[in-house]
């Protein structure tokens, strides 16, 4: 371990880690931050350190599905690190915790310090606006994750894929709560302003063939949206 040098596990991903985040943090002794969703931020996290005069802070990233990989954590990190005046020694672990990979010691043995050359955060391959013609929102909020989002999403993904179709025609976007909890998994499709509740699988791959690829909603799925808020 790192002796009195704090600690912060960081969420890679999108959807709610849950309480199991928690529990990692605290087993470890570290802090949490997360990389996307979700508070602190990781740049909140390191102002906080720093500004109480740590000189050297170590991150580990966590994943447990679908998140960017570890490059992502150095480059956010090193980003940081420059921007920041008399930032402290940034160390990064070279592995994520997962499934497979649960014990911190090993990763922060291969941990290497940010050096300020760390790849930025733009690219001139993320410089267009994307040309897709729809995007599907879907929810990873807590009460949709915990009715198999995951799963919804995966599917929706695949059966994508399997028509054929990629980024440019539509674009998958996971999401936080878009509110209408109670109808969980909740996704919608823009720009056609059509929502969905009870997105599970077989209603994912309905809304591929039926509303992407086909041209119309999937009528036992979709939800009444009220704009203006004329129905209340
Ligand atoms: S958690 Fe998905 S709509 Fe609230």
């Amino acid at each position: 371990m790192t002796g009195a040098d704090p600690l912060v596990v960081v969420w890679m991903g999108v959807a709610d880690p849950g309480p199991g985040l928690s529990v990692l943090a605290t087993r470890c002794g570290a802090s949490v931050a997360h990389l996307q969703l979700g508070e602190p931020s990781l740049r909140r996290e390191l102002d906080r350190l720093a500004d109480a005069g740590e000189r050297r802070v170590v991150l580990v990233g966590v994943s447990f599905g679908a998140a960017p990989g570890n490059s992502w954590l150095r480059r956010v990190a090193a980003h940081w690190w420059r921007e920041r005046t008399d930032p402290p020694e940034v160390v990064v672990a070279t592995g994520l915790l997962d499934h497979e990979h649960d014990e911190v010691a090993p990763l922060l043995a291969r941990a290497r310090p940010i050096v300020g050359t760390e790849a930025g955060l733009a690219s001139s391959a993320w410089e267009d606006v994307p040309r897709h013609r729809q995007q599907v929102f879907v929810c990873r909020g807590p009460r949709c994750t915990a009715r198999g989002a995951d799963e919804s999403a995966a599917v929706l993904g695949r059966a994508l894929a399997a028509a054929g179709l990629g980024d440019d025609d539509v674009l998958v976007t996971q999401t936080g709560c878009q509110f209408p909890c109670n109808h969980a998994p909740v996704a919608t499709v823009q720009p056609d302003d059509v929502w969905y509740g009870g997105v599970d699988a077989a209603a994912a791959r309905a809304i591929v063939h039926e509303h992407v690829v086909g041209g119309s909603p999937v009528a036992g799925h979709r939800l009444v949206r009220d704009p203006g808020g004329a129905g209340r």
